[in-house]
Parts: structure tokens; sequence; C-alpha cells
């Protein structure tokens, strides 16, 4: 007999031994966590969290420019209806912007008791394209893609178009950070998962991520992954390179770094980055319809056109709501503008728009176990 199968079997004993060492280990390991996390916050009122779960603060960031300024703002007054952790919002706006978004924060960060916080930026691309970057999709939105470098002294962030709506804790976005794996460095929804509408594998000229693209809507950020990774050194030749074929600007270049490194993305429930293509078909969204919908993203005009009802009943209950009023007034008028606005197939769909805020304002909410 050959002496090999019992280097392989004394081996295999060896790892399995390991194995069931390591394992046993990590329970116990995570039972004492608990324990003392248990524990600390019983006894100890010291700011270090040992658990996981307690959220110290929620960085929120979105690039406004010249006529979105009212649409802005109800991105932070949808993000204090539903939300009681302390939010950092981190600004990229022009000057004119800068002196009234600080007016309008600073009052209401003394009606919320400093729950609110925030840092401005100017706008700020390389000076050697810097033309190709202003002209690129919307001005300015482009931004976002340097921001990695731009704030260093922000670990993760949640990215958001000015045309997104918060209908419940930002919490509950942010815990994905802890979902994502080492070569994650960011979390995105896709554009769509249906072959017959979608519009990248239609229409783009140009790679992108997996079958059906990401839409960059809602974007979760961890800048100092994103640093290591080096992603601001890839998005200038990338713009310059496919300039002519990116309807899309910034999301497009988003789509084309990760249809190269695809393990660097993590992919996000529809819920958290809902858009008219999700209901518009027909319900394209279980997960919406099941959980509800997280974050509502208005784009191509859904807020404010005539085309979408729903999103702008939901929209103008929201626009209307004053910092420092009672929130149920929102939930009220949400169900009433929903209810008085003209039949439409997203329409169709109203307990998905409404069931967050409901449970949330009801206090009936449970952060669901995933
Ligand atoms: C954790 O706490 C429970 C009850 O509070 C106790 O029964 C258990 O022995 C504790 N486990 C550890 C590992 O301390
Ligand atoms: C923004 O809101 C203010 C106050 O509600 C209003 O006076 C102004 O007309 C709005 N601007 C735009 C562009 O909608
Ligand atoms: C914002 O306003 C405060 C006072 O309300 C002022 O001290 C601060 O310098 C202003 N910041 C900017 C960027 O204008
Ligand atoms: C972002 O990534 C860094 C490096 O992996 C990690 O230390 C940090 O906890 C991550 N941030 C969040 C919010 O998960
Ligand atoms: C796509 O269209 C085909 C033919 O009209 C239909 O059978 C199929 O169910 C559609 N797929 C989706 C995901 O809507
Ligand atoms: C992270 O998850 C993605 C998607 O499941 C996977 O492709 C990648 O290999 C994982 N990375 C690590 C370091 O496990």
């Amino acid at each position: 007999m050959r002496r090999l199968p019992y280097l392989k079997l004394f081996l295999l004993l060896f790892l399995s031994l390991t194995l069931y060492y390591v394992f046993n280990y990590t329970v116990n390991y995570h039972k004492s966590n608990k324990n003392l996390s248990a524990n600390v916050k019983v006894i100890d009122k010291s700011p270090k969290n040992l658990d996981k779960d307690i959220i110290d603060r929620i960085v929120i960031s979105f690039v406004v420019c010249e006529t979105r300024f009212n649409e802005s703002l109800n991105v932070i007054k949808s993000v204090l209806l539903f939300t009681k952790t302390p939010v950092h919002f981190v600004i990229f706006t022009d000057e004119l912007l800068r002196l009234q978004f600080n007016d309008t924060l600073t009052r209401w960060k003394s009606i919320v008791n400093n729950q609110l916080d925030f840092e401005l930026h100017k706008i700020e691309f390389p000076k050697a394209h810097e033309e190709d970057w202003l002209n690129l999709f919307s001005k300015c939105a482009a931004q976002r893609l340097f921001i990695p470098k731009l704030i260093t002294h922000i670990d993760a962030m949640i990215y958001v178009d000015t045309d997104t709506l918060f209908l419940g804790p930002a919490d509950e976005l942010w815990h994905t950070f802890t979902k994502m794996n080492s070569s994650q460095i960011s979390a995105m929804t896709l554009e769509d998962d249906n072959p017959n509408i979608s519009w990248y594998p239609r229409f783009a000229k140009h790679p992108f991520y997996g079958k059906y693209g990401l839409n960059s809507g809602v974007m979760l950020m961890n800048l100092t992954r994103m640093r290591d990774f080096g992603w601001v050194d890839y998005v200038t030749p990338i713009m310059l390179k496919w300039k002519l074929y990116i309807p899309w600007g910034d999301q497009d270049i988003i789509n084309i770094i990760f249809h190269y490194h695809p393990r660097a993305v993590h992919v996000l429930s529809c819920r958290y980055n809902y858009r008219s293509d999700q209901c518009m078909y027909g319900d394209a969204c279980a997960d919406a319809s099941r959980r509800g919908v997280l974050a509502l993203h208005g784009s191509r005009g859904a807020f404010h056109g005539h085309k979408q009802p729903a999103f702008q009943a939901i929209y103008k209950a929201i626009n209307e709501y004053e910092i420092g009023k009672d929130p149920m007034t929102v939930l009220t008028k949400m169900d009433q503008y929903l209810t008085e606005a003209p039949q439409s197939l997203c329409g169709n769909l109203k307990d998905a728009f409404l069931k967050v805020p409901v449970e949330v304002l009801t206090k009936k909410y449970t952060k669901p176990d995933r």
C-alpha cells in the first residue's frame, strides 16, 4: 500500500478538527459578545458601540446645482420624517445655493435638536477636463464620481439623486453596509430585470454591469474601499473614451467600471430605489409589494410632470410638510393625494407606497431581520 492515502486521511482529520474548533470559537465569541452588549446597554453609557445594530450616525450626500434646490430640500425632509438616528448631510453645490442651504439647514437643525448636521462643499472637477465633466448629462451630476477623493475624512455614505425621497428609516439602508463583503465597495439596485423593457441591453453602446445594468440614483459608497480600489483614477480615462456614447453620464461610467469589476458591487433590492419603471408596466418589484417601498426615485421627472400621478402625490405631500410639525399630517396627505390622483398602473400599487410610512408613523415598524 502507498502512504499517500494515510497522509490524506490525516490531513482531513486535522482540517475537520480545526474547522470544529474555529466554528465553536466563533459561536461562543458571538454569544459572549451579545451578552456583553446587552449588559453595556443597561449599565454602561460609554459611547463605544459593541452592538453593531446600533448606528451612531448616518451620512447622506447629494450634488445639486441651479434649479433643484427645493427638490433636494425634500430629500432632507423625507429623511427627517422617518429617521431617528443623527444624520450628517454632505452637500456639493454652487456658491449661490450654499448660502441658501446654510440658512435653511441651520434653522432646521435647531428645530430638530441637532439630529441633523451638515457640511457644504463647492463643485470641483479636475481642471484638465472640466468642460467635458460639466457637459456630461446634467450639469455637475458627475461630481459624485470624485467624492472619494474630495472628502477623505468620511468613511462611507449613502449617495442619492436629488429626485429621491425616503419613505422609511435611512437606518435600514445604512445597515446594508454590514452585509457587504470585503470586495464590495458600493451597493446599488439594478436598472431593472425585465428583458422586454430594459434600457441597457437594448440600447447601450458601451459595457454595463451584468445583464441589465445598474441604476445609480441610490448608491451606497464605502469611500474607504473606493479609495483603496483607486476609483477616481478610473473615471477620467473612461469618460474620455466613451463620452460620445454615454447618454446617462455618471451612471454609465459607474456601469462601465462595474462591468469590469462585478465583484465590487452589492446588488440592492428594488425597494431601495423604486422608480416608475417598477410599476408603469405592472408590478415589477415584488419585494416592494411585500415589504413596502423604502426609497422612491422620481427619475425622468416623475415627481413633477403629470405622467406619474402616484409619484407626484407622494412628492406633493412631503413638499408641503414643514420641519417640526406633526409627521402624521404627511401620512394623511399622502393617502389623500394618492386617492385623488388619476388612475394609473403605479397608483394601483398605492399600498406599496404607503406601507412603510404607515408602519413607521404608527410605531408598528420593526426592522426586517435579513
Ligand atoms: C448570556 O446570557 C444568558 C442570559 O442572560 C445566560 O444564560 C448565558 O449563560 C450567557 N452566555 C454567556 C456566554 O455569557
Ligand atoms: C421653492 O420653494 C419656495 C418656497 O416654498 C417657493 O417660493 C419657490 O417658488 C420654489 N421654487 C421652485 C423653483 O419651485
Ligand atoms: C453659515 O451660517 C453661519 C451662521 O448662521 C455662519 O457662521 C457660517 O459661516 C455660514 N457658512 C457658510 C458656508 O456660509
Ligand atoms: C468601509 O470599509 C472599510 C474598509 O474595509 C471598513 O473598515 C469600514 O467599516 C466600512 N464602512 C462601513 C460603514 O461599513
Ligand atoms: C416579455 O414579453 C414576452 C412576450 O410578450 C412575455 O411572454 C414575457 O412574459 C415578458 N417578460 C416579462 C418579464 O415581462
Ligand atoms: C463578494 O460577493 C460577491 C457576490 O456574491 C462575490 O462575487 C465576491 O467574490 C465576494 N467577495 C469575497 C471577497 O468573498
